[in-house]
C-alpha cells in the first residue's frame, strides 16, 4: 500500500502547565523538565467525533479522494462516549463515507496496528483505498485529582489515507501482556443478578515501569525492523516516535545513536494523545513540508497492553 494523504484536528482549548497549577499541586517546573510538555489541547465544547471527521476530510482532500472512493475505514480509539455503534460508524456518517468500518482499541500503538490491518487488506486485493483515523480523548480518562496522570495527556484526531502502491514497507507488532501497568476500569449497568463488588477506577499508570518498557521495546522493535528490511540505522531519515514523553524519545534516540534532527516532536504543544499522536505528528510534518520523496520514516509506538509496534514507509 501507499500513503497518499494526511489530516489532523485538535480541540480549540489550549491548557498550559500554569493553568493546571491553579487547581493541582503541580508546576511547569515539574512537568516540563520531566515530560517536555508545555501545553495540551483539551476537549471543552467540541465532540471527539467532530474532530475525527474533520481530520478524515482533511486527509481525503490531501489525497485528492472523495468519501465515495474509500473501501474501508479503520478507527483507532481507546474510549469515547458511544459504547455502540463503533466510533468508525459515527465518523462515516459525519463524513459521508459508506464503506464498512471497524474500531480497534490497541492504545497508543493503534495507528501502527491499524496500518497492519490495512496492509493485509491490500495484500489480499480486497481494497483500493483505506482511511485510518485515530481519535482520542485521554484527558477524560484520567482523574483530574491525580497529578501523576492528568498532566500528561491531550486530545485530538489524526487521519491517513492509503491506496494501492508499494511505499509502505511493513509493520512489526509485539505484545508483552501485562494489564497491571496501564489500566482503567469502567463497570457496566448492574443487573439484578450481579453479585460482584465493582466500582469505577480512573486511569492508573505505573509511570516508571511504563517508561522503561517504552524505551526498551522501541529500541528492540526498531532494530528488528532494520534487520527485516536489510537497512542500517543511518538509512532512516525520520523516527516518528509516539509522543508520550520527550525523555522517552530522547532515551530511544540515545540508545539507537541517531541525531536529534531525525526525531520530529510536537509533545511540547500537544502532550500525549494516545494513538492519535503519531498521525497528528505525521500530518504536521507533512504540511510543514519536512519530507522529500524517498525519505524513510520509521514509526514506533508503545503503550497499554503492554503492546508496541513499528512501521516503515518511504515517502
Ligand atoms: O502513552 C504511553 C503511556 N505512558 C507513558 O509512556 C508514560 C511513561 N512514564 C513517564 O513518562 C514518567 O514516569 C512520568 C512523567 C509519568 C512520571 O515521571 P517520574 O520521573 O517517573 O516521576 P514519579 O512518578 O517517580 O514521581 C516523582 C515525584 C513523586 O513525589 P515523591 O513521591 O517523590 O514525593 C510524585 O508524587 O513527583 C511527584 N509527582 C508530581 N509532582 C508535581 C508526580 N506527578 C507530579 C506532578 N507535579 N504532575
Amino acid at each position: 500500500m501507499k500513503l497518499i494523504g494526511t489530516g489532523s484536528a485538535l480541540p480549540r482549548k489550549v491548557v498550559t502547565n500554569d493553568d493546571l497549577s491553579q487547581f493541582l499541586d503541580t508546576s511547569d517546573d515539574w512537568i516540563y523538565p520531566r515530560t517536555g510538555i508545555k501545553t495540551r489541547h483539551i476537549i471543552s465544547d467540541e465532540r471527539l467525533e467532530d474532530l475525527a471527521a474533520d481530520a478524515v476530510m482533511k486527509a481525503l482532500e490531501d489525497a485528492a479522494l472523495s468519501p465515495a472512493d474509500i473501501d474501508l475505514l479503520i478507527c483507532s480509539n481507546v474510549v469515547n462516549e458511544y459504547l455502540t455503534p463503533g466510533l468508525g460508524c459515527i465518523i462515516s456518517a459525519k463524513t459521508g463515507i459508506t464503506c464498512p468500518s471497524m474500531d480497534i482499541n490497541c492504545a497508543c500503538p493503534g495507528f501502527i496496528y491499524a496500518m497492519d490491518i490495512a496492509e493485509n487488506y491490500f495484500l489480499a486485493g480486497r481494497v483500493k483505498n483505506v482511511v485510518i483515523v485515530c481519535a482520542e480523548e485521554p484527558t477524560r480518562m484520567a482523574s483530574w485529582a491525580d497529578r501523576s496522570t492528568c498532566v500528561l495527556f491531550g486530545d485530538g484526531a489524526g487521519a491517513a489515507v492509503f491506496t494501492r502502491g508499494d511505499n509502505f514497507k511493513g509493520t512489526i507488532l509485539r505484545a508483552q501482556p501485562d494489564p497491571t501497568k496501564i489500566w482503567q476500569y469502567r463497570p457496566l449497568a448492574r443487573t439484578p443478578f450481579d453479585t460482584r463488588e465493582v466500582s469505577e477506577v480512573p486511569l492508573q499508570m505505573m509511570g516508571r515501569e511504563v517508561f522503561r518498557f517504552a524505551v526498551t521495546a522501541a529500541v528492540q522493535d526498531i532494530h528488528t525492523m532494520l534487520r527485516k528490511n536489510g537497512i542500517e540505522m543511518k538509512d532512516v531519515d525520520y523516527f516518528m516516535i509516539h509522543q508520550a514523553n520527550l525523555r522517552i524519545v530522547e532515551g530511544i534516540r540515545e540508545r539507537i545513536g541517531a541525531p536529534s534532527y531525525k526525531f520530529p516532536s510536537n509533545i511540547r504543544d500537544h502532550g500525549n494523545s494516545s494513538s492519535a499522536s503519531c498521525p497528528i505528528l505525521l500530518d504536521e510534518c507533512n504540511r510543514a513540508g519536512l519530507f522529500k520523496p524517498g525519505d524513510r520514516l520509521m514509526f514506533s509506538a508503545f503503550g497499554a497492553g503492554l503492546q508496541s509496534a513499528v512501521a516503515l514507509l518511504e515517502w
